[in-house]
């Protein structure tokens, strides 16, 4: 059942560019606009949206982190992402004109379930976005956008996690699309983006072969740091997420602007530094800025293992290892730059002998608080 896998982890891997089209399938219409038939919450209730809250855990709260930047600027409703485990402890508030999202692969995550109810207990609509059909959140929130990533086995969210994003991107889009925002050529732009993106990651997955290879050079390492900006934050928080439940690593994850404010004292002669370079159209700032952090940790000792999309040339001189993905529009980003960060813990993993499916001490589903 591993499909000639060695593991269900690298089974999901490969998995990702059918799960990502399987979740759009049917919901963008041959006009170019989205249909979400199942996010049964009106148009004029969600015209009158003022706030978006998401709540999640792990990976599918790294979802959420990504969801905001989309949702906040294609909308224009301010979007809060909290951890589902925080959320009801601090009486946040909620009213009937704050749409909450709750993001969850199993639908059983209990941090995630006390979370919507809390929130529907406020009056708040729940739209759940989900793997799992008729499990436990769905059932008890007002409206579900499923993900299509089918059966995910290994510990480790990896397909799911793209699909989220997708389901996320769609959320933002349709309601852009619905309220009407000034982003309206963007947003055509996007989707059509959106519908071609289930290709770009399975040319990411084709150019995986060094990322595995670069992966067993550093089995002995103690420490590997990760750093992103904007989209790319979340997805550095992802990476390192992912190599400390698969290989026991410490790996932290920082925006690339706080380097400066502390984590940059942990720079020391070799260790590992994955740096996830934002889309060099769009937003040329935040690109140039991440390549003088990049020139500033190397300069003190970092090895510097740098995500940059195909033809961006700026990062060459400072990569001492260089992970190309293709060029995609600056939101849609994380699609493409989280798969080779899969592939380098799922590697890792292995090169210590770890168990890849089932890492110690934690279950695919967490039903206690
Ligand atoms: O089933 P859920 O999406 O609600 O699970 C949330 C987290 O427990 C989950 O994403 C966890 O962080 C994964 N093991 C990460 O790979």
């Amino acid at each position: 059942e591993k499909g000639g896998y060695d593991y269900f982890m690298l089974k999901e891997i490969a998995e990702q560019p059918k799960a990502v089209a399987d979740t759009l399938l049917g919901r963008i219409d041959p006009s170019g606009s989205l249909t979400l038939d199942e996010v049964r919450i009106s148009p004029s209730e969600l015209r009158e949206v003022d706030k978006v809250v998401i709540v999640a855990c792990g990976t599918a709260f790294h979802a959420g982190l990504i969801a905001k930047y989309a949702i906040e600027h294609w909308t224009r409703i301010p979007c809060e992402v909290e951890l589902a485990s925080e959320f009801r402890y601090r009486d946040p508030i909620l009213d009937s004109r704050s749409l909450v999202i709750a993001i969850s692969q199993s639908g059983e995550t209990m941090d995630t379930l006390m979370a919507l109810r809390h929130a529907r207990e406020q009056g708040s609509k729940v739209l759940a976005i989900c793997n799992t059909n008729g499990s436990t959140i769905p059932r008890e929130s007002d409206a579900v956008l499923y993900t299509h990533a089918g059966p995910e086995v290994a510990v480790a969210s990896t397909k799911c996690f793209l699909t989220q994003l997708v389901a996320c991107y769609l959320v933002a889009l349709y309601l852009g699309q619905v309220r009407g925002t000034k982003w309206g050529d963007e947003i055509q732009a996007v989707i059509k983006d959106l519908s071609r993106i289930s290709e770009e990651v399975e040319r990411v997955l084709e150019t995986m072969e060094p990322v595995r290879a670069l992966a067993r050079t550093l089995a002995s390492k103690d420490t590997v740091l990760f750093l992103g900006r904007h989209v790319g934050y979340p997805v550095a928080l992802e990476g390192a997420l992912k190599l400390k439940e698969l290989a026991y690593m410490h790996a932290e994850g920082f925006a690339a602007g706080e380097l400066k404010h502390g984590p940059i004292a942990l720079i020391e002669e070799d260790v590992p530094v994955v740096v996830v370079v934002p889309s060099s159209r769009g937003r040329s700032v935040l690109h140039d800025k991440i390549v003088s952090n990049i020139q500033e940790i190397r300069a003190r000792g970092a090895r510097t293992i740098v995500i940059a999309e195909e033809g961006d040339e700026a990062v060459v001189p400072y990569a001492d290892h260089l992970i190309r993905i293709p060029a995609t529009p600056t939101l849609l980003q994380p699609l493409v730059a989280t798969v080779p960060l899969q592939v380098f813990a799922c590697e890792l993993a292995t090169a210590r002998g770890n168990e890849v499916d089932q890492p110690r001490n934690l279950a695919k589903s967490v039903t206690v608080e």
